[in-house]
């Protein structure tokens, strides 16, 4: 730390680097200090474009640089509990894009590992920054829909075979751990959960490549049993063409609402026992089908930059951050248990182990 400001340490320059690197420039007790790619060139442009930041070939020498606090790990997926195991054992705190990894035992020995050295595991789902969504979660938590009857997921992304074919981790097992649901549902699915504040008990789903030439899903559909009783679905694909703006519907006894995008779309309730929901608010404007529903590169930088300010916050208040990893490994477990269940024609469990 130099004069109050934490160092950030970026490992992985490519795609979603250049969004932690704005949210790390919108917050005035953080700075990039360093970047890290095993593409020298890539790595040395993006140091170059971060204000002549140190630039490293090795994420080992990254976390070893005095003045880095704090790893952003924008590595592909497949990587994050490698690089977040390195810097815990160097003392850094980590920042972590989605997924949280592929991989349930690494997953679980990264969370140990940040708790044992003392450092924070802070990690990325942005769509849980939204006030809209804050506002859901809120009123779902307070039980005015009543008891839930079904939470639903429609995950209708774009991506061409040009995508897929623009890294060689994109649609491979190792690496991206899976497609539509994996990498882009993801989102989606966090945000589910996150809405209906429960866990989903056991998953029934079919998943394929239906359309790209890839070794994971583009396609997969599945049918939750939730732990509280509710009854839920998840369509998610990278092959619905344009693509369609993230819906999640929530539906309880006494009310519904639905999300369109990053807005509420519908938000209606009654207090009566037996009776019919109004309109709490009219729909506020819903925001289409542009973000990442057909682009990769389309994030925008609120979101992390929520989180980065947040993450600064809890080093400094010696706090959990908004997202930690036990909260942010649900969507990768029921992920992962929807991958065997379409395997293995089985309802399967959803577990952490
Ligand atoms: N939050 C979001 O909305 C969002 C959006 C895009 C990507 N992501 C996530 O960010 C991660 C990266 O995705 P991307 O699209 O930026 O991928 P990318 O392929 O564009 O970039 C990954 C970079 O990591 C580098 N790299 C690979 N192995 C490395 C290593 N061992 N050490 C250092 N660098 C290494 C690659 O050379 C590449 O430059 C993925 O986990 C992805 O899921 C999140």
């Amino acid at each position: 730390m130099k004069d109050g400001k934490l160092g950030f340490g970026i490992i992985g320059c490519g795609v979603i680097a250049p969004t932690h690197r704005k949210a790390i420039e919108a917050c005035a007790e953080a700075e990039v200090v360093a970047v890290c790619d095993i593409d020298e060139e890539k790595g040395k442009a993006f140091a170059e474009e971060s204000g002549g930041a140190q630039f490293y070939r090795d994420y080992a020498e990254i976390l070893a640089a005095d003045d880095v606090d704090v790893a952003c790990i924008c590595t592909p997926s497949g990587l994050h509990a490698d690089c977040v195991i390195a810097a815990a054992k160097a003392g850094k705190h980590a920042f972590c894009e989605k997924p949280l990894d592929i991989d349930r035992g690494r997953m679980t020995a990264m969370i140990a590992a940040c708790r044992e050295a003392g450092v924070k595991l802070g990690c990325v789902f942005q769509s849980r920054t939204s006030p809209d969504m804050i506002k859901a979660r809120k009123t779902i938590m307070a039980g005015e829909l009543g008891p839930m009857v079904l939470g639903d997921a429609l995950l209708k992304n774009y991506r061409s075979q040009a995508y897929y074919n623009s890294a060689g981790w994109r649609g491979t097992w190792a690496l991206d751990g899976g497609g539509a649901l994996m990498n882009q549902g993801v989102h989606g699915i966090d945000l589910l959960l996150w809405l209906m504040n429960d866990d989903v008990e056991s998953v029934f789903a079919r998943c394929d490549h239906l359309v790209r030439d890839i070794e994971v899903e583009d396609t997969c559909v599945a049918a939750l049993k939730f732990k509280g009783g509710a009854f839920g679905t998840i369509i998610g694909t990278t092959s619905c063409n344009p693509g369609e703006a993230r819906r999640c519907e929530l539906h309880g006894k006494h009310g519904t609402i639905c999300v369109n995008g990053t807005k509420l779309s519908r938000w209606a309730v009654t207090s009566e026992d037996d009776g019919r929901a109004t309109e709490v608010e009219p729909p506020e404007e819903i925001d289409g089908s542009g973000g990442t529903v057909g682009d990769n590169k389309a994030v925008t930088a609120e979101g992390h930059v929520f989180l980065i300010d947040d993450m600064v916050k809890a080093i400094k208040e010696d706090r959990d951050p908004y997202i930690i990893g036990e909260s942010a490994r649900k969507a990768v477990d029921l992920i992962l248990a929807i991958y065997e269940s379409s395997r293995t024609g089985q309802d399967v469990p959803v577990t952490s182990s």
